[in-house]
């Protein structure tokens, strides 16, 4: 088995990666692996407008891949599709398992990634997929790809006492962050949704992969509870921050901390926000909004101007 240091796979150089090759470089002995390149195979550098791939830690790949792609613009197209994926972060060592299938490094022999790297990357990303209505694809079948004790990619962000590392969880809910509209619309919708706070959230110092988010429970201030109890809500959205880690995610755009204003609904089990503003000066009108918000008064039905 191929192992590797755990270390962030990150999207510019990727120093494991190396480690990692030399590794497999030093591998020589021949034997345990069977498989062969095809003839026909030849390598050619990654265009960077490869972009699931571009920058991976190699600059070469073998052409045909190892899913059979032949050409470049059929490798580009095919693999742009699984952008909005790793977008997603629904595992740390997806990028690097879909390019050892998309642009397998160019060594004398194919390199397959391991089963057990296929198999984690599917229980994170299949649920994802899902929830966009794709099923995973027999093309990533991980019964196609070697058992560990063959050579192969293993996964690089796990290690034996990874099991209690906490994944993120699929979540269907996407969201952005919303641009500062009028202060008007901005308690419109905080009429509409049925809580609304004002919360400081944290990165947490973790030296995994994997971003977790905590709130900050001395600067949460509630603007409407809505059905919610004012004190259950600090751990209502520590909920949802576990939840829903990939939008989390997107609202928190790589900062370690920041203020928002989260307005959302109460579903049974959980809180969903449906709406984050950035709590930043230039931000006068969502200033304004909450300013105002005390004295606001929301129409009586829902759809009726104020
Ligand atoms: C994957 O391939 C194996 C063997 O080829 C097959 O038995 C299995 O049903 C496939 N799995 C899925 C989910 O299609
Ligand atoms: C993993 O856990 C075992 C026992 O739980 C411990 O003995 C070992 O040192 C740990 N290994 C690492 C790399 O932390
Ligand atoms: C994270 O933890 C490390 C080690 O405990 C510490 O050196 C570092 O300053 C911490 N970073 C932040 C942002 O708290």
């Amino acid at each position: 088995m191929v192992t590797a240091h755990r270390r962030h796979p990150s999207r510019s150089g990727s120093p494991w990666l190396l480690g990692l090759l030399v590794r497999l470089l030093l591998w020589g002995s021949p034997g345990a692996w069977a498989s062969y390149l095809r003839r026909s195979s030849s390598c050619t550098p990654i265009p960077h407008h490869m972009a699931l791939c571009y920058d991976i830690g190699y600059s070469e790949m073998r052409i045909p891949n190892l899913l059979e792609h032949e050409t470049m613009p059929e490798v580009i197209q095919q693999s742009s599709s699984w952008l909005p994926l790793l977008a997603r972060e629904c595992h740390p060592d997806a990028r690097i398992f879909l390019c050892s299938l998309f642009a397998p490094i160019c060594l004398d022999r194919l390199i397959y990634p391991c089963r057990s790297l296929c198999e984690a990357v599917k229980r994170s990303c299949a649920p994802v997929m899902a929830c966009y209505g794709y099923p995973w694809p027999e093309i990533l079948n991980c019964s196609k790809f070697p058992a560990d004790h063959e050579l192969c990619i293993a996964a690089v962000s796990t290690d034996e006492n990874s099991s209690s590392r906490r994944m993120p969880r699929a979540s269907c809910k996407d969201c952005e962050l919303e641009e500062a509209s009028t202060a008007r619309e901005i308690l419109e919708n905080l009429c509409a949704n049925d809580f609304a706070v004002k919360i400081r959230i944290l990165r947490k110092n973790t030296t995994t992969t994997i971003s977790d988010f905590d709130l900050d429970p001395s600067k949460v201030e509630v603007l409407k509870h809505g059905p919610l109890l004012r004190t259950e809500i600090p751990a209502r959205l520590q909920q949802w921050l576990d939840i829903d880690a990939t939008c989390v995610h997107n609202i928190m755009r790589g900062t370690h901390a920041g203020v928002f204003v989260v307005s959302g609904e109460v579903q049974s089990d959980k809180v969903v926000v449906n709406k984050a503003y950035a709590w930043q000066k230039k931000n006068r009108n969502l200033h304004q909004a909450v300013r105002r918000w005390k004295h606001h008064r929301c129409p009586e039905q829902a759809g009726r101007k104020v």
